[in-house]
């Protein structure tokens, strides 16, 4: 959304006599321009565009206003589009916007942060409380170096020593509660912190803008193990990265930034070496969040805690990632660990190797965690992860990979390929059919033929198979017509399955079609084909016109067409695949009749 600021930058940078004579001839009158108002029927101009005030304005009708409400009554569009448009003619960023940070009131607030991140700091290392904070980070495998590096203090035991601190200093209560630093209670001031250790939280600048305190005493097991500090005019935590001040020249460095869930793994991947690190705190990541490392890099990799809410923070992150065209990799850390759990158990050299030997692609993520911990005895967690795999390929742009997943997956189900391949078609076509389902809400809806109606969509092949088995239904003739046609060998695997009963099973004993009669003479698995296509058709209401024999015709040469065009293809896939020279001679041999043949069958068809 804009902001107030980025409102005022767009009508600012807006040339309004460009925008409007693009609309509007203008006429150059004194220091404005006037020109026919676009809004209401006149003879004399009466739209007059001011560039000194930045306004277009109609003195007969009334209407106009600045750029944006010209533009919204002008094109009849939503004020936000409005923004939108103008923002991208003026290579306004919305979003990135940085408002100016050397105002006075900014200067006042970084002030009263660095004293009191100071004053955190004093209590750490110069106090005697500060020995047990101390005690706690080194055994927690911090050192002195980082600890300083990451500004790291304590908040004292007492209510009010940070109050009193800034107070002397001559600060005011109201810019001290704007921080959330100080609040106001029955008793006077207080501090919001107190025995908590304190990571300063900085924005891209390195200015602190907020903390994150966490509990390092036994005795506060009921407490919230972080408190961070509430969103106010210098944070909201929706735009912070944790580390980014630090981590940006090692992520311009490295091509790419490593993504964690919480501080402390941050400082651990750090210490080990990898500085390109910065996290979210405790929230999901945002939409900014993610423009805001677009800027450094196009290559995250996300490094989440390896336990569940891990894993499902990490799909969502792997989505938003997508969604602004970041290459995203992960690392998947072994027995729920988190970077810090894997550091304290194992060290930071292993954790550096642990990490750069992991580094994976999303679909192999996917793949890992789909088979994770499952039991592959029960049938219907196989099915589960049978569909997860199989919505996850369906993605995949090459046919290699999803070759090389189905086998994976094969060999870990232990099942034969042929077997799984074929579920993965049949689970390909339904979900190409729902997809033309939606799609298809879109089509024009008053045209009369079926086919005029899917002849234009990519899934028609699939619909026609449906609808021809439609027109057998209505006589035993017509399926023995189409029949005629050779259409089975055009029909994929599973529908042929259930044609083939239709004509040799069921019209064999009777002579009409009956729906319930029928499924009987079907196995449990066709009967669940037949069923999941009735469903199908059901969705796609619209397509459900009157059955002519001219539609038939129609759906019977595009399925024809079809099963030439599978043959080709077949026989083009054959003679990539086979390296024994002769062979691969006779296949192109029989590639080239086949087409001729198809060819002539085309001109007969057209009258020649
Ligand atoms: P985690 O619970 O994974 O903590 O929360 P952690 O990072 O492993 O912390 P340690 O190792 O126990 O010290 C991840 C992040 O979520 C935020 C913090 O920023 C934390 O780093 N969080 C967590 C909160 O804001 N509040 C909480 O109560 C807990
Ligand atoms: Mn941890």
């Amino acid at each position: 959304m804009a902001s107030k600021l980025d409102i005022e930058r767009i009508i600012e940078s807006t040339d309004i006599v460009q925008l409007v004579s693009e609309f509007v001839p203008l006429q150059k009158s004194g220091a404005n321009f006037k020109g026919l108002c676009p809004f209401h029927n006149e003879k004399t101009p009466s739209f007059t565009v001011s560039p000194d005030k930045k306004i277009a304005h109609c003195f007969s009708c009334k209407k106009g206003g600045n750029a944006i409400q010209f533009l919204m009554d002008i094109k009849n569009i939503t004020f936000n589009q409005a923004i939108n448009e103008l923002a991208k003619r003026n290579s306004i960023n919305l979003e990135e916007y940085i408002e100016d940070k050397k105002t006075p009131q900014y200067t006042k607030y970084y002030e009263i942060t660095k004293i009191s991140k100071q004053f955190y700091q004093r209590n750490l290392h110069q106090t005697e409380s500060g020995q047990i904070a101390l005690e706690y980070l080194h055994k927690r495998g911090l050192d002195d170096e980082t600890i300083k590096m990451f500004g790291i203090g304590l908040a004292s035991n007492k209510m009010d020593v940070l109050y009193k601190v800034l107070k002397d200093l001559n600060y005011l209560e109201l810019d001290m509660m704007d921080l959330g630093l100080i609040r106001k209670g029955d008793n006077g001031y207080y501090d919001l912190f107190t025995k908590r250790i304190m990571f300063p939280i900085c924005d891209e600048e390195g200015n602190v803008v907020a903390y994150s305190g966490r509990i390092f005493n036994n005795d506060d097991k009921n407490q919230a193990k972080y408190i961070n500090s509430p969103e106010t005019f210098l944070y909201k935590k929706g735009l912070i990265l944790y580390n980014l001040n630090m981590a940006k020249q090692a992520i311009l460095k490295n091509k790419r930034v490593i993504l964690h869930e919480g501080q402390m793994d941050v400082i651990a991947s750090v210490k080990s070496g990898l500085s390109e690190a910065v996290c979210t705190l405790g929230t999901a990541l945002t939409d900014a969040q993610t423009k805001l490392l677009k800027k450094y890099t196009n290559d995250v990799i996300i490094c989440y805690d390896g336990d569940n809410a891990g894993i499902s923070a990490s799909i969502k992150a792997i989505e938003m990632f997508n969604k602004y065209q970041i290459n995203v990799k992960l690392v998947l850390l072994p027995d729920k660990l988190d970077p810090d759990d894997y550091v304290k158990k194992y060290g930071n050299e292993a954790y550096l190797k642990y990490f750069n030997d992991n580094i994976i692609d999303s679909m192999e993520y996917r793949y890992l965690i789909a088979l994770k911990d499952k039991n592959l005895k029960d049938n219907n967690v196989v099915e589960e992860i049978k569909n997860e795999i199989f919505s996850s390929i369906n993605s995949l742009k090459s046919n290699t990979i999803k070759e090389v997943y189905l086998n994976k997956l094969a060999n870990d189900l232990k099942v034969s390929f042929a077997a799984l391949n074929n579920d993965y078609n049949y689970h390909y076509k339904r979900v190409r059919v729902s997809n033309y389902v939606e799609n298809s809400f879109e089509v024009e809806k008053n045209q009369n033929y079926y086919y005029e109606e899917v002849k234009t969509s990519e899934y028609n092949y699939i619909l026609h198979e449906l609808r021809i088995f439609d027109y057998a239904k209505i006589t035993k003739e017509k399926a023995i017509y189409i029949d005629s046609k050779g259409i089975i060998d055009a029909l994929s695997d599973d529908n042929q399955k259930i044609w083939f009963k239709l004509i040799e099973n069921y019209y064999d004993k009777y002579q009409v079609f009956d729906n319930a009669r029928f499924l009987n003479v079907l196995n449990e698995q066709e009967r669940n084909i037949y069923i999941e296509n009735i469903k199908v058709q059901q969705n796609i209401k619209h397509i459900q016109v009157e059955y002519t024999d001219a539609d038939l015709e129609e759906v019977l040469k595009a399925l024809l067409k079809n099963k030439d065009k599978k043959s080709l293809d077949s026989l083009s896939n054959a003679i990539y695949n086979t390296s024994v020279e002769a062979e691969k001679i006779a296949l192109i041999e029989e590639k080239i009749k086949l087409r001729r043949e198809q060819d002539k069958k085309e001109k007969k068809k057209v009258g020649r």
